[in-house]
């Protein structure tokens, strides 16, 4: 059977829990887009950890955790987290790198800073565009190229003559040499040089045996590179799609596509957000929340929930069900409201225009609820809820057409209901 945990919105849903919740019950755990511009939360006994590439399966002995071809990994970043997981769990996680997978290097990294997209488009400085760009340029370096080590030094070498010549005046560029970066990349793939494989193969073998496979989709539908609000965007396919070139699949067809969603919204970085608060009360939601990102620390842009971004998230992935996190934080907010439509030019429209300059243009028209006082991060069932609560979810269900199956009510596994 095969579970796909997807984002709904502009990132930080909440996947990261639920993944690590319903991971106990997998037998392999796979991402499949982006890398560590990912800050998955999660609470594993106690502990809590910001995961960047590692899956949710690394929290349990009987699961393998894949990083799929579609994905750009930092080996530094991989090392360091089955480090600090083994430690916590006293055994090595088992680990499996897509042979295809592409590798970010620390020129990368720089070439953000060089052309000014970190600040921009407010990345997230992790090298994934560049990564991505020398993807599709045919100039990158994959997982499986460490496995020939003096090739790898070759192609690194070619990148570099040229990024050299592009940037005489960067003196952190001209002093990078083939050689150093290939012995890095070696140390770091120290741990997972043994299991890069053909993953995809591995995980179309796994869903023909009819194993327990779980996706655990990073980002967000909204910040897709094709169906998001371009060009405020992450440089990899965050949809359901994704599974299917990432992995290799013939259609990307989980048997559950859950979708998650935060029950207000947040955005980190640059781009449109219609219902974004700029006012005391976007504060209050951040602290309330603390929507501060995993990954860099900036604080989030919040606001309230967006139903025609919701819908349309819902619409492309063919969500089967919706997890709602965080509605504990509303608690205390004596009107909650929710965007349903739009006004653009003087019309108004239920159909997310997903290009930024349009969304920019566009005005949200608001329908309220009346919240509620209650503490609810001890509730345990649908039916703990106040009636405020549940309504609120009910219309969140009715406005996007698809039910919602799980809430949650704080950051621990416990803290969620099943509805
Ligand atoms: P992800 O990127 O989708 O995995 O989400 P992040 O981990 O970046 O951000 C979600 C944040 O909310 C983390 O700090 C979680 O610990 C926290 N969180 C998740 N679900 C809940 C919830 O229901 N209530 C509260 N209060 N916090 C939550
Ligand atoms: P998780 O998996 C929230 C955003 C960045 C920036 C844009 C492009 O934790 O939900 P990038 O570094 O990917 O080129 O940045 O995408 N972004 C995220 N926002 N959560 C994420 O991941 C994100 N990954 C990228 O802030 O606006
Ligand atoms: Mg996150």
């Amino acid at each position: 059977m095969a579970t796909a945990v997807l984002g709904l919105q502009w990132g930080d849903e909440g996947k990261g829990k639920m993944t690590h919740l319903l991971a106990q019950d997998a037998d392999l755990v796979v991402r499949f887009n982006g890398g560590p511009n990912a800050g998955h939360t999660v609470i594993d006994r106690g502990v809590k950890f910001g995961t960047h590439l590692i899956p949710a399966g690394a929290f349990y002995a009987g699961a393998t955790s894949a990083l799929a071809g579609g994905m750009v990994v930092d080996l530094e970043i991989l090392k360091r987290e089955i480090e600090e997981i083994g430690a916590h769990r006293g055994e090595t996680p088992h680990v499996v790198v897509a042979e295809n997978a592409h590798l970010i290097l620390p020129y990368h990294r720089l070439l953000e800073e060089l052309e000014g997209s970190g600040s921009r488009f407010g990345t997230t400085r992790r090298g994934i565009s560049p990564a991505y760009r020398d993807k599709v340029a045919h100039t990158g370096v994959r997982a499986g190229d460490l496995l020939r080590p003096s090739e790898l030094e070759q192609r690194i070498g070619w990148r570099l003559d040229l990024l050299k010549r592009v940037w005489p005046e960067s003196e952190e560029m001209q002093t990078m040499e083939a050689k150093e970066l290939t012995r890095d990349l070696l140390s770091a793939a120290e741990p997972v040089i043994g299991s890069i494989s053909d993953v995809g193969r591995l995980i179309r073998r796994a869903m023909d045996a009819g194993q327990r496979v779980l996706f655990e989709g990073a980002q967000g539908t909204l910040l897709d590179v094709d169906h998001g609000t371009y060009p405020y965007v992450t440089s990899s396919t965050t949809t359901v799609g994704g599974l299917a070139t990432s992995i290799g699949l013939p259609v990307a067809h989980p048997d559950h596509c859950i979708g998650v969603a935060k029950a207000y919204l947040t955005r980190v970085g640059e781009g449109p957000f219609p219902t974004e608060l700029t006012d005391g009360d976007g504060d209050e939601l951040r602290e309330r929340g603390g929507e501060y990102g995993v990954t860099t620390g900036r604080p989030r842009r919040c606001g309230w929930l967006d139903a025609v971004g919701l819908r349309y998230a819902v619409e492309l992935n063919g969500v089967t069900e919706l997890t709602l996190t965080k509605l504990d934080i509303l608690s205390g907010i004596d009107e909650i409201k929710v965007c349903i439509a739009y006004r653009l030019e003087g019309k108004e429209i239920t159909d997310f225009p997903p290009a930024a300059p349009v969304l920019d243009a566009c005005e949200p028209i608001y329908e309220s609820h009346p919240g509620w006082t209650e503490d609810i991060q001890q509730a345990r069932s649908f039916d703990d809820l106040p009636e405020a609560a549940k309504a609120y979810v009910r219309r969140v269900d009715a406005l996007c057409g698809v039910k919602t199956t799980r809430i949650s009510v704080g950051p621990a596994p416990e803290q969620t209901l099943s509805c």
